[in-house]
């Protein structure tokens, strides 16, 4: 029974939206999806790939969806179909997503219907990936993907599980239940503002980039770290509903929505986590803190001529061991934990040491891992045992795990005063 016909409100009621179906073994699903989503009370219009029609036919839709599934730019009704399409919707969704159609939304390439109504639209877009294991893995889609995501494409990541041709691996498209569900978030998020999502009512701190150690005016100690894994942090939970305060260094831009303050030195950042930290439900420190600085700043530029110089360095403060002593109750602790050797073993000692309930830990001497790239592999370790890999991805999508982690660790619902912590 659809949720009209229980008299129920569907929450997705009014709201519309172009299912695009590419061409893969799980085109199958889009008819559930689509039931879904008609049931939620959205009214959805199908597009068919000639790759999709390979796998499903348009008549299987013909039952289901609002309108008759469309596959030609030209034979039509309408002159114009596709901005028809991508003008009066509220969202395109791509389920399931092929290879090509990311590198085709990546390079703005339209040769039918579904690609040439993903770029008439300014409606949002999302795409639910499927694929096998060795092509989601390859270099190019993970580029294509992480193009994408800067772009603002909404992408639910695929779940791993068995594959065509008895394969078993990641590329498994997303549960259709889970799919219409990241659809009811966006479209009523969108509406509801940050009210809506999974981490609605939390309320986040994030630190991200590399700190600056001042040695004279013009010379700093720094490291490689730039801020991608904490900003794409601060993002994702923005998009999930959470109130989001971001402490960093990075020049990356950040969302309106976000409350941002800007920093340089370890010394600041400490300043600025703490008087932040008290009030937030869960901290992620993401940030290159650096563990020493100069003991003395020079007032004017060291020169050559006074000889080489020796620098006397003190220790930082450890902001997150720190936020261990001073934790609040219900508060989750999330540490990074950047390691070139033993990334396991170190990673354990930290999570203990630092006394925080979730440690990512990151091989950055890996290719393509942590500092300044865009992918990132971690695994992620939890005060209860729990150990989960992240093979290498993009940084939103690790951001993702992250942040599915931590929800899974709060034992206490949202608590609308803002008394629990
Ligand atoms: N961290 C912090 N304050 C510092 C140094 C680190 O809050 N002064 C945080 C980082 O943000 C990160 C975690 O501690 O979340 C681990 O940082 P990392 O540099 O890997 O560990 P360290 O404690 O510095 O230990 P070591 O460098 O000896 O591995």
């Amino acid at each position: 029974m659809s949720a009209s016909e229980s008299g129920n409100h569907p929450p997705l009621a009014g709201k519309h939206v172009v299912l695009g179906v590419t061409g893969g073994i799980a085109a199958y699903k889009a008819v559930e999806l689509c039931r879904r989503l008609i049931d939620a009370g959205a009214y959805v219009a199908p597009v068919l790939t000639e790759g999709a029609q390979r796998f499903i036919g348009a008549a299987t839709f013909a039952a289901l969806a609002s309108e008759p599934a469309q596959t030609r730019l030209f034979d039509g009704h309408h002159p114009i179909p596709h901005t028809r399409l991508g003008q009066r919707t509220d969202l395109v969704l791509v389920a399931p997503a092929t290879a090509r159609l990311l590198s085709d939304l990546a390079t703005g390439r339209s040769d039918d219907l579904l690609m040439a109504t993903l770029l008439a639209t300014e409606a949002p877009v999302m795409v639910a990936p499927a694929m096998h294991t060795e092509m989601w893995r390859h270099p190019a889609v993970v580029d294509n993907l992480a193009l994408l995501r800067r772009r603002g494409v909404h992408v639910v990541d695929p779940e791993a599980g068995r594959l065509a041709g008895g394969d078993v691996g990641e590329g498994r498209l997303a549960a259709p239940v889970h799919i219409a569900a990241r659809v009811t978030e966006l479209l009523l998020g969108a509406a509801g503002g940050p009210t809506a999502g999974p981490l609605a009512g939390r309320r986040v701190l994030v630190s991200a980039g590399g700190t600056q150690e001042a040695i004279d005016p013009v010379r700093y100690l720094a490291n490689r770290s730039t801020g991608k894994q904490g900003h794409a942090l601060a993002e994702e939970a923005h998009r999930r509903g959470a109130e989001v305060t971001l402490v960093t260094t990075s020049t990356i831009e950040s969302s309106p929505g976000i409350e941002r303050h800007q920093v340089t030195s370890a010394a600041q950042m400490a300043d600025a986590v703490f008087a932040a930290a008290a009030a937030t439900d869960l901290v992620i420190m993401a940030a290159a803190v650096a563990d020493f600085t100069p003991a003395t700043v020079a007032t004017s530029k060291l020169k050559k001529t006074d000889g080489t110089p020796s620098i006397e360095l003190v220790p930082t403060v450890d902001i997150l061991a720190e936020l261990g002593r001073r934790r609040t109750p219900h508060q989750i602790l999330v540490g990074f934990a950047a390691e070139t050797n033993d990334v396991e073993a170190n990673a354990k000692a930290k999570l203990e040491r630092k006394g925080v309930d979730l440690l990512v830990a990151n091989d950055v001497g890996a290719e393509g891992v942590g500092f300044a790239h865009d992918t990132n592999e971690v695994l992620i370790l939890s005060r209860s045992g729990a150990r989960v890999r992240v093979p290498l991805t993009d940084k939103v999508a690790v951001a993702g795990r992250v942040l599915d982690a931590a929800a899974a660790a709060f034992s206490h619902p949202p608590d609308p005063a803002g008394t629990s912590a």
